[in-house]
């Protein structure tokens, strides 16, 4: 997606809505941060007060175990978690978003659009994500806003993933995010069949069920390159911050290491 990750850890969307780990997350190692979709009760996006990511580095922090600390990390990047507004139907979910990037892209990495639970249809959604994937070009940025499609769960079941896979990197997605949640036995070979479907220029997050170094592993060696938490990252501090601290030490494994 042409962006540098500090660690393939990503504090998944909903968990952090407004992004206060987006300056201290460095200290549980975090990679990224997926900020949530901020509403008025109308469907316009309401003002979101929220830290901007600076480049500087977490160096120094307090409070760090000593395997995050080992090195001076760069601060978690930040990528904005969008849904439709609950208040709107879906010919009017575009309009909204656009001006909700529009409003807040300018503390973000990326933008994940999520087609959330009742969108009516794959061919629908991709329709969207091709109009916002043209008009972000128009964004003024330094950078491109790079833009990732979360897949459901029935979606990356269903019997035509590759061809609905397919289509979103038509549409223009820099990368898919692979939901598991309700399909975890299969998590791992629907992402290493997607990979060999799409090749290495498509980035594939992970996320559903990953609340341990063995499941992240195999999410990585099947070819996902960055691993989402949400649940795992509400037990105890302290089993939070070391299982945290194992998953930010892991890398993405090249595909041909198996
Ligand atoms: C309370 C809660 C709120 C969530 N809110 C969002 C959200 O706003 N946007 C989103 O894309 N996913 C949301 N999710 C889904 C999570 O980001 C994640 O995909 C899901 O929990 C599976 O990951 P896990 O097994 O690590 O929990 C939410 C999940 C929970 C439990």
């Amino acid at each position: 997606m042409g962006l540098a990750f500090p660690s393939p850890l990503v504090l998944a969307a909903g968990l952090d809505r407004h992004g206060a780990l987006l300056q201290h997350g460095a200290a549980l190692g975090l990679g990224a941060v997926e900020t949530g979709s901020h509403w008025t009760p109308g469907g316009q996006p309401a003002p979101m007060s929220r830290p901007r990511t600076s480049r500087r580095t977490a160096a120094g922090q307090s409070g760090m175990r000593p395997e995050c600390t080992a090195a001076a990390r760069p601060l978690p990047l930040h990528g904005l978690s969008l849904v439709k507004p609950p208040a709107l139907d879906w010919p009017r979910a575009g309009e909204a978003i656009r001006h909700a990037i529009a409003a807040w892209h300018r503390g973000a990495d990326y933008v994940v659009l999520n087609p959330g639970r009742g969108c009516p249809s794959a061919e629908l959604f991709a329709d969207l994500v091709a109009a916002l994937a043209a008009w972000r070009e128009r964004l003024p940025r330094p950078t491109p806003l790079a833009l990732v499609v979360k897949l459901p769960a029935s979606w990356v079941e269903a019997d035509r993933r590759i061809e609905l896979a397919r289509r979103f990197v038509g549409a223009g997605a820099d990368g898919l995010l692979l939901s598991a949640e309700g399909a975890i036995a299969t998590a791992s070979v629907r992402i290493s069949q997607l990979a060999d479907a799409l090749g290495p220029s498509t980035s594939l997050m992970s996320v559903g069920g990953i609340d341990s170094v063995p499941v992240a592993r195999a999410r990585l060696r099947a070819g996902a390159s960055l691993l989402h938490v949400h649940r795992a990252a509400l037990g105890s501090e302290r089993r939070v911050r070391s299982l945290l601290c194992e998953l930010a030490a892991l890398r993405p494994m090249p595909r041909s290491m198996g």
